[in-house]
């Protein structure tokens, strides 16, 4: 395996908050990554500089041997590198399928109207929607969508650039587990189809189970990283949790 993507000693202060302070991660191409930590750790801070969403005020960040540190999101996006938002960012009075076609989520410009939308789009649209299950409620208003249903529906949208790698902040949280389960094997048939995750989640059954390897945050540094079951032993880890 190779190094897709990495973030090697980055920091970046809110005001007095220094929300990371060298936290640096290794994600493999072709592995389901876990990134965990303690409430406030920098996860979503990590994630935002990865995606531009954030300059980080030192470090580097790498995709493909390439640094992208200084780019803006839509250029990251159109890379390949993809990612949903800790509150999902569906618009609930478009339908879900025109939801496939909103341009701030589409580095390529493509029309907000799915019926300005090739029928090749459209067709690959309808298929993604239906890979992650929902494509029966596609002409449905995205605001009747569950919040399981809407975490779906932000996956497929993210597909639509054909992402190589896939950052989901937090895919789990506040979802039940027949819909965990459902969205835990979505991504698992990506993953086969060659996608690459990194995922934030709280959700320790779903982590531990899920990813080939976990990386773990705790006061805007790397604390641990490792399978699954070597950052369970350490009790440095275990530690964090307990005393944030
Ligand atoms: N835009 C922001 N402005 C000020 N402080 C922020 C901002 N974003 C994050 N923080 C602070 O940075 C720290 C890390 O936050 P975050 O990355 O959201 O952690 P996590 O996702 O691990 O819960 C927290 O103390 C948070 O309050
Ligand atoms: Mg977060």
């Amino acid at each position: 395996m190779s190094t897709i993507l990495q973030a090697e000693g980055i920091k970046k202060a809110f005001g007095g908050i220094q929300a990371l302070n060298g936290a640096s991660i290794a994600v493999e191409e072709g592995e389901i990554h876990g990134l965990i930590g303690p409430n406030g750790s920098g996860k979503t801070t990590l994630f935002n500089v990865i995606t531009g969403y954030a300059q980080a005020d030192a470090g580097q960040v790498v995709f493909r041997g390439q640094q992208i540190g200084l780019y803006r999101p839509g250029r990251i996006m159109s890379l390949g590198i993809g990612r949903t938002f800790q509150l999902t960012r569906i618009f609930s009075r478009l339908t879900v399928l025109e939801n496939m076609f909103v341009p701030s989520r589409d580095g390529f410009g493509k029309t907000l109207f799915g019926g300005w939308a090739s029928h090749a789009d459209r067709q690959r649209a309808m298929e993604l929607l239906n890979l992650v299950g929902i494509a029966k409620l596609a002409h449905l208003h995205a605001g009747n969508l569950s919040y399981g249903q809407r975490k779906l529906l932000e996956i497929a949208t993210v597909m639509m650039l054909e992402p190589e790698v896939i950052l989901l902040d937090e895919p789990a949280g506040g979802v039940n587990p027949t819909m965990i389960g459902h969205i835990r094997n979505r991504i698992e048939e990506l993953n086969r189809n060659g996608v690459t995750f990194l995922i934030v989640e709280h959700n320790m059954g779903f982590v531990m189970e899920l990813c080939d390897h976990v990386t773990v945050m705790h006061r805007g540094q790397t604390l641990d990283s490792g399978t699954p079951d070597k950052v369970r032993k350490n009790e440095a880890v275990l530690d964090a949790y307990l005393g944030d």
